[in-house]
């Protein structure tokens, strides 16, 4: 039993990330860790599940709603910190949570960081998908989008009664990003940083020119009231607003798990610490600026947004490309900002399931190297020197879910499964205070365990109002990790075999 807890020496790690020249290449400074930062935070969360949030829960309060998930986050971020300047590894909340609470801890969080970043990546793949036949639409006309079949998962059924069957485009933009990948984070940087660029400005022009087409009369009654009646949505799905978590206070709360999938990605700059000159200083600026700009933008943007379209239209068809719906719909003579906004989002996009599905294989790759999950997912390519096998084998599993599951539903799994990490990662600092408690930190959370304990309160308070569904999913997913991980990772763990000797 006391195996199940076996901890890898802090030391050890220490060793291996200073060994980083046999292994993956040290390239990034704090700005490029700022821009992968927002280059994985801004995207489907705020270009999508916005409005989602808005329409079923929360209404014009899904301001309050992105308030109350950026508090979860940061307090969550100040842990992030801590760990990532004292233990500067890829691998993320895994590798901490390894040194400090035990294997199989550490295993869960491993685990579930598939959720956040593989179900994360195939999310904002959908959403992709969405805006390429919004912007195909806009330039050569409605003939020209890819059918509805082919664009939407078997469980979507469109106005005109379509069923969908596979999303092509979504599978389409995971092959092409894969391989980019393979070629090596240096070029990916590159790419990421002029996109990152085009995505905030398009965020603030958003903010500004729709400012002065916000109708008041949309932000009031601020939250749904529970009178509202029900909506049937334009895939067929009914919202009765009635029912508990879709209006008022609870709305709120339940917007706030739903958005929280907006600000997932700040963490995954603590993946790349292997990959990062001075890890020490970097890592918590890169983190926490990440999260600090890009909190503000949200808040503006959701107010703007929500005063320019009534929120019952995010059910109908406002339901897709919901920025360029409200755009194309509510401000005259800016379409050619509707079709830049589409332009930019498609890149923006892009950025997110970039570093995705680069936070995916790390941390499987970190894993791999302790011999929890097996050695294919740590060969690195000859050249290029990035685990390509690794990168191909997550290819096929997350575009299983980008091709076949709606959006609603693997977005609602990502902010679960962060969430449940993020919560291990808080008290994680509290425990590591404890046992460690002179292990130098370049970054100190402060307040603790005040800090860590109420970040652990607003994580699982949005776990609770994601509801039933989310949970169980939540729960057969860490059954199948328990099932890997007592069939498999028992019997091939490195830290257990040292400890046997
Ligand atoms: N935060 C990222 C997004 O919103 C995952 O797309």
């Amino acid at each position: 039993m006391g195996k199940l807890f076996v901890k890898k020496p802090i030391s050890l790690l220490l060793a291996e990330a200073s060994e980083s020249e046999k292994g993956l290449k040290r390239t990034l400074g704090a700005g490029s860790l700022i821009a992968l930062g927002i280059g994985a935070i801004i995207g489907a969360g705020l270009f999508v599940r916005t409005a989602a949030a808005a329409g079923q829960h929360a209404g014009p309060a899904v301001t309050i709603s992105f308030i109350i998930a950026a508090i979860g986050c940061a307090l969550a971020g100040l842990c992030y910190a801590e760990f990532a300047s004292m233990i500067p590894i890829a691998g993320s909340a895994y590798t901490y949570s390894y040194a400090t609470m035990g294997e199989f801890i550490a295993w869960i969080i491993g685990w579930d960081l598939v959720l956040e970043y593989a179900l994360g990546a195939a999310t904002v793949a959908i959403g992709w998908s969405q805006y390429l036949n919004k912007l195909l639409e806009k330039v050569f006309g409605p003939g020209f989008a890819i059918p509805y079949e082919w664009s939407h998962s078997p469980f979507e059924i469109s106005d005109a009664g379509v069923h969908g069957i596979m999303n092509i485009p979504a599978v389409f933009i995971l092959l092409l990003l894969s391989l980019l990948l393979i070629r090596g984070i240096e070029g990916s940087a590159i790419v990421n940083n002029i996109i990152v660029i085009t995505k905030v400005a398009i965020v603030i022009l958003l903010i500004i020119l729709g400012w002065q087409f916000i109708n008041p009369a949309n932000h009031t009654p601020f939250t749904i009231p529970a009178d509202a009646g029900s909506v049937t949505m334009h895939n067929g799905k009914v919202v009765n607003y009635a029912d508990f978590w879709f209006h008022g206070i609870p709305g709120v709360l339940r917007g706030a798990g739903v958005v929280f999938f907006a600000f997932i990605g700040f963490d995954a700059v603590s993946t790349a610490a292997q990959e990062t000159k001075n890890p020490k200083r970097n890592m918590p600026v890169g983190i926490l600026a990440s999260l600090a700009i890009c909190t503000v933008l949200y808040i503006l943007f959701s107010y703007v947004l929500t005063g320019i379209a009534p929120y019952q239209d995010f059910l109908k068809q406002g339901g897709e490309a919901s920025v360029a719906y409200a755009i194309d719909t509510y401000m005259p003579g800016y379409q050619w900002l509707s079709t830049f906004v589409t332009v930019a989002i498609l890149a923006g996009f892009s950025s997110v399931i970039l570093v995705m599905l680069l936070g995916q294989t790390r941390v499987f790759y970190s894993m791999s190297n302790d011999g929890l999950v097996p050695k294919v997912f740590s060969n690195l390519h000859p050249k290029f020197r990035t685990p390509y096998r690794s990168q191909l084998l997550f290819f096929v599993f997350v575009s299983l879910f980008a091709a076949f599951v709606p959006d609603s539903v693997v977005g609602d799994m990502t902010s679960i499964g962060t969430l449940f990490a993020f919560v291990l990662v808080c008290l994680g600092v509290i425990v590591m205070r404890k046992t460690n408690p002179d292990l130098p930190r370049a970054f100190k959370t402060p307040a603790v365990p005040f800090i860590p304990i109420l970040g652990a309160i607003f994580c699982l308070t949005m776990i609770v109002s994601l509801g039933i569904e989310n949970w169980a999913r939540l729960i057969v997913w860490l059954l199948i990790g328990f099932a890997i991980y007592f069939g498999y990772s028992v019997k091939n763990s490195k830290a257990r075999k040292m400890n046997q000797k």
